[in-house]
Parts: structure tokens; C-alpha cells; sequence
């Protein structure tokens, strides 16, 4: 049964989230899950180069544009990231409070402000989770520069 930690972020998500030392964070992977206009679940999966905890109740998000996530977020201005991490299963629930577009280089990103509001924790005692889902980048450097850029323009508002 998942545990309701309260409304913040724990110190350990706040450090993997904090948009520092990125290089070493590649691979891990965050589900932000919204609510499609037909009431169905739908998920996008997004890297540490997409998101900034700025306080243990705040989380800002950079999606692509154009993407039903954004719309999602939008409309309903609810989402939940779901992440493993730490040998736990973490389900941060967020409201979006603004977005708007977000300038990096020569592309716009759509960008979210979050409040947490409820953050779950999910451990069971009889097993302990191994890893979550994982990605490789063929061209590292490139994107963690690039996610370095993008987190510097979030940090920036
Ligand atoms: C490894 C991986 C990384 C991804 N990173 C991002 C990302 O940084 N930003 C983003 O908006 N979508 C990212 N996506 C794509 C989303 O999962 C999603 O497919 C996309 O945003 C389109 O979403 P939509 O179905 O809401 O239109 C990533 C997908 C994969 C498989």
C-alpha cells in the first residue's frame, strides 16, 4: 500500500531532481501521468533534464510542444509523476499553477509550474524494487547540454 508522505518532496527526490549534476542522472526516467479529455490515463515519460524541484513543494516541468500532455495539464491542471527511485516507487501528485512558453536557444518548450500535493510513497516489506524503467543516450554530451540549457531557463523565472 502506498504511503502518503505529505506535501513535499523528500530530500532524496529533491537532490535528483535539483537540475544539478545531471551527467550522473542520465537513465532515470519519470512518468508524468495526465487525464486525456475522454477520461483515460495517459502517460509521457520524461528525463531529469525536463524537470526542476526549486522547493520541496514547488516542481517545474519543460515538455515539448504540442504534445496532449501539455493539453492535458491545461485543462485539467492536475498531474502525477511516478517515478522508482531510492528502492521505492514515488507518486507525486501536482498542480499546475502557470505556464507558459519557455525560450532555450532557438526552441520553445512548454513550460509548467507545479505545487506538489500529495507525495506517496510505495514500499511493501516481502520485496524491493531493483530499478525503474531506464534509457541510454547514444550522443550523451549532446543532450546533457542540452538539458543543462533547459534547466537553466527554468531556474532563471
Ligand atoms: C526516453 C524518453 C524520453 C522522453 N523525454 C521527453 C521529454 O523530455 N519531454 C517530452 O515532452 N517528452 C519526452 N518523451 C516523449 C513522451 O513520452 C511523449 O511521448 C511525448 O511528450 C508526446 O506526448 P503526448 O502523447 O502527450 O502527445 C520521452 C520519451 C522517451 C521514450
Amino acid at each position: 500500500m502506498s504511503r502518503i508522505k505529505g506535501k513535499e518532496l523528500s530530500p532524496e527526490l529533491m537532490a535528483l531532481l535539483d537540475g544539478t549534476d545531471l551527467d550522473s542522472k542520465v537513465g532515470e526516467t519519470v512518468l508524468l501521468l495526465t487525464v486525456s479529455e475522454s477520461g483515460w490515463p495517459h502517460l509521457a515519460m520524461l528525463s531529469v533534464g525536463e524537470l526542476l524541484a526549486t522547493r520541496p513543494d514547488e516542481v517545474r516541468m519543460a515538455l515539448w510542444t504540442g504534445t496532449t500532455t501539455g493539453k492535458n495539464l491545461r485543462r485539467t491542471s492536475q498531474g502525477t509523476l511516478a517515478l522508482v527511485y531510492g528502492g521505492a516507487g514515488h507518486y507525486i501528485e501536482l498542480e499546475v499553477t502557470g505556464t507558459s512558453g519557455l525560450q532555450v536557444g532557438t526552441k520553445t518548450l512548454d513550460y509548467f509550474s507545479c505545487a506538489v500535493t500529495k507525495a506517496l510513497a510505495d514500499v511493501v516489506g516481502y520485496a524491493t524494487l531493483t530499478t525503474g524503467i531506464r534509457f541510454e543516450l547514444p550522443r550523451k554530451e549532446d543532450v546533457v547540454s542540452r538539458w543543462e540549457h533547459t534547466i537553466a531557463a527554468m531556474r532563471a523565472l
